[in-house]
């Protein structure tokens, strides 16, 4: 008979290499999705950007943004540190970034000025930003 208090004992040395197992198992599992996947692991929050809103965030992008990130998909940043546009779903939903843009906490990075923007104007240029992430 299966002695269950053994089999529940946390120190026995089979819970232990369990337990170890598990946590290589679940590692790799991360390391594999950090390595191996393109593009949004989780649902996007709906921008809910009009058509307009969104050529107006793409005009935005390359007069306000363009001078350090690559704007488009497939291009290069003219700013070697600065992430292309289309790689910025790969962190984070890019929807996420619509509280630190309202707050000016992206506004205000790398010598960059500061400045307000409207949630129209943060609507449109999320929707464009969303628009180019890789696939
Ligand atoms: C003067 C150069 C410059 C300009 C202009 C600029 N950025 Fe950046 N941006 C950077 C650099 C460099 C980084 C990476 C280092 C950092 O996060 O501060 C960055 C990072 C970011 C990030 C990633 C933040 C994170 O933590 O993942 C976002 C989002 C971003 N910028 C959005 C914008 C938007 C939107 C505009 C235009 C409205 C813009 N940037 C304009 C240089 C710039």
């Amino acid at each position: 008979m299966v002695d269950r208090r053994v089999r529940h004992n946390p120190r026995s040395p089979a819970v232990l290499l369990e337990a170890a197992l598990l946590r290589l198992l679940l590692l790799s599992c991360t390391v594999g999705l950090v390595a191996c996947s393109h593009g949004p692991r989780w649902e996007e929050e709906d921008i809910g950007a009009s058509p307009g809103e969104i050529e107006a965030g793409q005009r935005m992008a390359a007069e306000q943004c363009g001078t350090c990130h690559a704007v488009a998909r497939d291009t290069q940043s003219p700013m070697r540190n600065a992430p292309p546009f289309s790689y910025l779903g790969r962190n984070y939903p890019i929807s996420s970034l619509a509280e630190a843009l309202a707050e000016g906490m992206i506004t205000g990075h790398d010598g960059m000025p500061e400045w307000e923007l409207e949630p129209a104007e943060i609507r449109g240029l999320l929707g464009y930003i969303q628009s180019v992430q890789d696939p």
